[in-house]
């Protein structure tokens, strides 16, 4: 049977994407449109200037990711867009125009949930990872470990009950002057600085292996408000603070996921190295091979967009064209909420 061909869309936060790619793992073309400049003033993403550039950047982006692959709409099988979770103007904007792609070119839509686009990003890069895997999945919105058992089946075993560890570094470097966006910001302030900084590790230790990042945030404000401490230094404690929370939370999930055979890093923080570090380390410890996506594929994208949509197309998961948009969709829906938890899905 020849390769599926997959037109990607994104545009659940502040990048706007188009990518096409095959069921056999090829990038034929993903073109990407950050919108920093556009949210740099207000320090964070502004959900209605995010929702107006996608409308403006969405159709040249899919025009250029076709003409790359240089294929024509009617060469594609499939048109996969992402439909939450995420701010819900700009998951309108992607899905809509998502399905008005699919309805022209008579072909079925496969509407995919962000979070499962970063789930099974690493197997767009490494063809023998198979399921189940343990998965860190790391971002903006999200922190989770995740046991991966295959395309539409997740089952989470924890979560943030705050922050998100990308919303970590992001109000951070925020804290800390170092501008929008914070993660690439605070991992090049902290190759300058030392860990000399005292700081907490929330529930590090705590047998449920959830996470928490607002106390880790509230003593970076205090240590930077004390003039004791250098931005590089406070960076690097900072930074050191959240790998130490996020190496003993993965250690207390692999005792819930003696099938898994790889463990699997990925979402935006996925891009920090001392985040992959650390890792990597655990996974050998553990006997375990660690897999991690090219930075590119770790922060937002259409390539990953498409191949989940390449992996549902091919398990038969297409969805009809009055599939709603949703600003809250949790990829494992049997797990419960987490006592003392916030909003965070
Ligand atoms: O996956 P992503 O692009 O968007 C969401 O779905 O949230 O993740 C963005 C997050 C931001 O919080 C950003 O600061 C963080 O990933 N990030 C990093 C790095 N690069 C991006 N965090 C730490 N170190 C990095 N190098
Ligand atoms: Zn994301």
């Amino acid at each position: 049977m020849s390769a599926k061909v997959i037109l990607g869309l994104e545009s659940s936060c502040d990048e706007t994407a188009a990518a096409v790619v095959t069921s056999d793992r090829r990038v034929l073309a993903h073109r990407l449109a950050g919108q920093e400049a556009a949210h740099r003033p207000y320090g964070g993403v502004v959900p209605e200037i995010a929702a107006r550039a996608h409308v403006e950047a969405l159709i040249p982006l899919v025009e250029g990711a076709l003409a790359d692959a240089g294929l024509t709409l009617d060469q594609i099988d499939a048109v996969a867009a992402t439909a939450g979770p995420g701010l819900i103007g700009g998951v309108m904007v992607g899905l809509v125009t998502g399905k008005a792609l699919a309805h022209a070119a008579g072909k079925p839509l496969v509407a995919v949930n962000h979070l499962e686009g970063h789930a099974l990003s690493p197997r767009l890069s490494d063809p023998d990872l198979d399921f189940p895997y343990l998965l860190l999945l790391v971002s903006g919105g999200h922190c989770q470990l995740l046991l991966v058992e295959g395309v539409a089946r997740y089952r989470r075993l924890a979560t943030t009950i705050d922050d998100a560890a990308g919303e970590a570094f992001d109000k951070s470097a925020k804290v800390l002057g170092l501008g929008f966006p914070g993660g690439p910001a605070v991992e090049r302030a902290a190759a300058l600085g030392r860990d000399v900084v005292p700081l907490p590790r929330p529930l590090k230790g705590s047998a449920e292996p959830h996470f928490s990042f607002a106390g880790l945030k509230s003593a970076v404000v205090r240590a930077h408000d004390s003039g004791r401490w250098s931005v590089e230094d406070i960076a690097a404690s900072f930074q050191a603070a959240v790998v130490d929370c996020l190496i003993d939370r993965t250690i207390r999930a692999l005792a819930h996921a003696d099938a898994a055979t790889a463990l699997v890093v990925a979402g935006g923080v996925a891009a920090n190295q001392a985040v992959r570090g650390s890792l990597s380390a655990l996974a050998s410890a553990n006997g375990l091979r660690f897999v991690a996506p090219p930075l590119w594929l770790c922060t937002d994208n259409a390539a990953m967009i498409g191949w989940a949509g390449a992996e549902r197309f091919a398990a038969g998961l297409t969805d009809p064209l009055d599939m709603p948009a949703r600003p809250r969709w949790p990829l494992d829906p049997a797990a419960e909420a987490v006592r003392g938890a916030g909003v965070k899905a």
